[in-house]
């Protein structure tokens, strides 16, 4: 039997496209929008309601979810949006509501589901993080801060899962066209003597988005994340995606495996 997938913000982007390229191919699909009702008649997979950063549209899509479904297979957390602006202009609301969404909102709707892979015993939790989760660049320090979270979270709980057979990945695209630009929330309080820089970096973002590339290799990714029984954790996308990220790696797994190897050495 086909598997169901869950792909959180489906109506736009990278959710849209590969939650219509599963379900060509035969799997059941469950998407999720904060509006479905303006998207559902152009699609052809069912859209629940989703906010993931409100609590209590959390919890009713939960209740909701298992109306619609028997067995949840694989979570695809692809819900998120881009503030952008330099970090001493953007209002700490603003940033508030970027960690929510992106960083808690992920987590929350994460937990949430999370007693049921338990329970099943198999199953797949793939994130949409960003190559700004393993590098930051300026005009995005907390959408930068929210992606190096949950690179953080995730680390660590892919571990914890393992015992019950749930594989946890993710996947750090670099820039690709989406509706990510026309979305984002601009930082809303200018100061001047940032006016030049400010300027400057506009003109950089400006250019890189118009330029961005298609996100077919992106999809391309997702599905085999899907497909593969145990894929790893990192999934580095796009044009120096994978130097990035190798480099880092190299380091980091040196360390990481010291400490796993001594936390395996005390008995239960
Ligand atoms: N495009 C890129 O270059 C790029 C690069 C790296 C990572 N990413 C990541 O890829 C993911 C998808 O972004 P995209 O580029 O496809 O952008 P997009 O076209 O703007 O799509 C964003 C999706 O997220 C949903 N969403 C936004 N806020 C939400 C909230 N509070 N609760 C629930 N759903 C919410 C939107 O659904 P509704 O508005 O219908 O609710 C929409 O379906 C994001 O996590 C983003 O950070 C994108």
């Amino acid at each position: 039997m086909k598997q169901t997938i869950l792909v959180t913000g489906a109506s736009s982007g990278f959710g849209l496209l590969i939650a219509n390229k599963l379900k060509q191919r035969g799997y059941t699909v469950i998407g999720t929008s904060r509006n479905p009702e303006k998207y559902q008649d152009k699609l052809p997979f069912k859209l629940l309601e989703l906010d993931i950063s409100d609590d209590e549209s959390i919890l009713s899509f939960h209740k909701r979810l298992f109306e619609h479904i028997h067995q949840l297979d694989v979570l695809i957390n692809n819900a998120g949006f881009y503030l952008s602006g330099l970090a001493e202009e953007t209002l700490i609301e603003q940033g508030k509501l970027q960690l929510e969404t992106n960083f808690w909102g992920t987590v929350k709707l994460t937990n949430e589901l999370l007693p049921y892979f338990r329970k099943q015993r198999f199953g797949k939790i793939i994130t949409v993080g960003s190559i700004m989760g393993l590098i930051s660049l300026p005009g995005g320090a907390y959408y930068a801060a929210s992606k190096h979270a949950l690179e953080g979270y995730f680390k660590a709980l892919r571990f914890e899962l393992k015992e019950f057979n749930v594989n946890v990945s993710m996947i750090e695209p670099m820039g690709f066209k989406t509706n990510i630009v026309t979305n984002a929330l601009v930082a809303e309080n200018e100061i001047s003597d940032y006016n030049v820089y400010r300027k400057k970096l506009n003109h950089y973002t400006t250019d890189l988005f118009k330029n961005a590339p298609e996100p077919t290799p992106v999809i391309e990714t997702l599905m085999k994340l899907v497909d593969e029984k145990n894929p790893k954790f990192n999934h580095p996308v796009g044009k120096g995606a994978s130097v990035i990220h190798a480099l880092q790696h190299f380091a980091y797994k040196t360390f990481e495996n010291s400490i796993i190897k001594n936390i395996n050495k005390f008995k239960n």
